[in-house]
């Protein structure tokens, strides 16, 4: 029988380290949807058509290191508006969603095209500034010499972008809770997301 947790939300809000924590808890496969467009994005960046990238990625190959950039998040968000590239993209990720032992996805679609019947739904979001600044920081750690100014642009434009695109945009599903966290701490915001996990069903581990 699958589990599966949908988490959607927009850049850098946190849905990463949600999904992470998540799976740890309950016991449950990961796959960051992202990584997926990032790792077309990228070959793009490397002159590649993006819709042959995408019919022909293994996603086992991805290195996810170097796709955690600025400019491949751009051109993820591109490639991610191509009709041809997502279509290309659905069978992984729904054969992913149905594993033995279940899984949590996070992505921008999920909860609404590629898992509509999954068992919990999330949708993660926090302020465009509070997002930047988290990501600045992230990308600091791993020396990214960025301005904070320019990460803010990249989040604002990759949210237009994605969530004004015609095939699969990125929204929040009917029947997804919506977790704002802003405000909230790292282990608050996990809490929350592994509280909804619980009603739903999902079994913690230990
Ligand atoms: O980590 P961050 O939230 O900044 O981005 P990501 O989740 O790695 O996604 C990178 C880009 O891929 C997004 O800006 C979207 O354009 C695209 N994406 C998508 O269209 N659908 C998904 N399910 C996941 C990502």
């Amino acid at each position: 029988m699958s589990f599966t947790v949908a988490i959607d939300g927009p850049a850098a809000s946190g849905k990463g380290t949600i999904s992470r924590a998540v799976a740890a808890q309950f016991g449950l496969g990961h796959l960051d949807t992202g990584l997926l467009y990032r790792a077309v994005g990228a070959r793009m960046l490397d002159g590649m058509d993006p819709v042959e990238a995408a019919e022909t990625l293994n996603p086992e190959e991805i290195d996810e290191d170097a796709l955690r950039t600025p400019d491949v998040a751009q051109a993820a968000s591109k490639v991610a508006a191509i009709a041809q590239v997502r279509a290309a993209l659905v069978d992984v990720q729904r054969a992913f969603a149905r594993r033995a032992g279940g899984a949590v996805l996070d992505g921008r679609d999920i909860g609404t095209v590629i898992c509509p019947e999954a068992e919990v739904k999330l949708f993660v979001t926090a302020s465009a500034e509070v997002r930047a600044e988290r990501r600045w920081k992230e990308l600091a750690a791993k020396g990214h010499r960025v301005a904070y100014e320019e990460v803010l642009a990249d989040v604002r434009e990759r949210d237009a972008r994605d969530a004004g695109r015609s095939d699969a945009p990125m929204k929040r599903a009917e029947d997804a809770v919506l977790l704002d966290t802003s405000t909230l701490s790292i282990e608050e915001a996990v809490a929350r997301a592994c509280a909804a996990v619980e009603a739903a069903g999902g079994d913690r581990r230990g």
